[in-house]
């Protein structure tokens, strides 16, 4: 039987995951495809670098241009961040017919327009579910989902890193300094954590959610933005008192044609679901105009949680393959929505 093979640009906290998932589920996932998945090369910045997996030497290379450039590769999974140089790997490789899944929120939050339009013409797909909210299947629960629905808003908590600080600094007391060190630690932080606490993450997430939600290009300078860094301990303390937990919220409201998204921190009253969402749980929360609300709860960052989105997604790319309906995932062209000013 012929073998699935990859090529993974990565090989971090969420690729060491990948490999993880792909060779421990190898029995079940290659019953789901009809074929074996083969991890065939893994671009790293450091070959020497000491991993927790064990990966054959001859798989890996410096040059990421080594991966795209193998005819031999089917699919690429990209979980090496970046966004300028990576938009380049991506588009080559699409160029090259390969399938592409990415958990790189900065990359689609930017130019995921550019790169579906691309895939769609090489009848290649793009899939990028672990780039919002990690192991919460919310992207295809917006594409496939709520086809049916006129989507006219998106709420929730879409950034474990600041909603594990927020959390032990309002359950434990625990300092900003520490608990930011330990997200770093656990692998849940960006490389530069200043996108999680400044909410720049949760904005590039939120524009990703908001495009899929009201079918338009979400311009990601029309985010709304405010993080944490200004939040102390004693604003959390004196919020409990009264009632509420703070938690980053990203908003998303449609109204007609028109839209507005935001990201700031928010007082959330106890009573509400989304105030129990703890640590590194993601909630997403999502009101239809004929499903009413949903709510959508799990962990959104780490290693297996991600990779386990990763992995969904190459599963879902090797079933298109075999039926033959690459790069039909997201037709448009959709009605172009925009910005609600304040005049209005
Ligand atoms: P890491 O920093 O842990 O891993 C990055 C990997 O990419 C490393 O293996 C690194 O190599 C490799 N790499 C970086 N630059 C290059 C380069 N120029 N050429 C070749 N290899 C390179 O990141 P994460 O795994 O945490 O995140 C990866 C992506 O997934 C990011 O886009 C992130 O935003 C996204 N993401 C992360 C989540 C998480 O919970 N961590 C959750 C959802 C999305 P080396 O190992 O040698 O240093
Ligand atoms: N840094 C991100 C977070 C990773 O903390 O949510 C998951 O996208």
């Amino acid at each position: 039987m012929k073998s699935v093979k990859v090529g993974l640009l990565g090989l971090g906290t969420v690729g060491t995951g990948v490999v993880r998932i792909v060779e421990g589920h190898q029995e079940d996932l290659s019953s789901q495809v009809g074929s074996p998945i083969v991890i065939e090369k893994v671009a790293v910045k450091n070959i020497d670098k000491h991993r927790s997996i064990d990966i054959e030497r001859n798989k890996l290379t410096e040059d990421p241009w080594e991966v795209i450039h193998d005819p031999e590769i089917d699919v690429i999974i990209e979980v090496m961040g970046g966004v300028e140089q990576t938009k380049e790997y991506i588009l080559e490789a699409l160029n090259r017919g390969k399938h592409i899944v990415t958990a790189n929120k900065d990359l689609m939050a930017l130019y995921g327009a550019e790169i579906l339009a691309k895939a769609m013409e090489q009848q290649c797909d793009v899939f990028y579910e672990a780039s919002v909210a990690g192991g919460i299947p919310i992207i295809r629960t917006l594409i496939e989902g709520f086809s049916s629905d006129r989507i006219l808003k998106i709420m929730g908590i879409v950034n474990g890193t600041t909603n594990y600080i927020l959390t032990k600094m309002s359950q434990e007391g625990a300092s900003y300094d520490d608990v930011l060190a330990e997200a770093q630690q656990l692998g849940y932080a960006e490389a530069d954590p200043t996108s999680d606490v400044e909410g720049l993450d949760a904005a590039r997430k939120m524009a990703i959610l908001g495009s899929l939600g009201f079918r338009t290009n979400v311009d990601l300078r029309d985010v709304a933005v405010r993080g944490i860094t200004a939040v102390s301990k004693e604003d959390i303390l004196y919020a409990k008192r009264m009632g509420y937990e703070i938690k980053l919220l990203g908003i998303a409201e449609r109204q007609d044609d028109e839209y507005s998204i935001s990201v700031q921190p928010t007082m959330v009253k106890h009573s509400h679901p989304i105030a129990a969402v703890n640590g590194v749980f993601n909630a997403v929360y999502v009101y239809g105009e004929a499903v009413g609300e949903t709510m959508f709860y799990g962990p959104g960052a780490g290693e297996m949680p991600t990779a386990t989105s990763i992995v969904a997604d190459l599963v879902a790319v090797i079933k298109n393959k075999k039926l033959g309906v690459n790069g039909l995932r997201a037709i448009g062209p959709y009605k172009p929505k925009k910005l609600r000013t304040d005049e209005q």
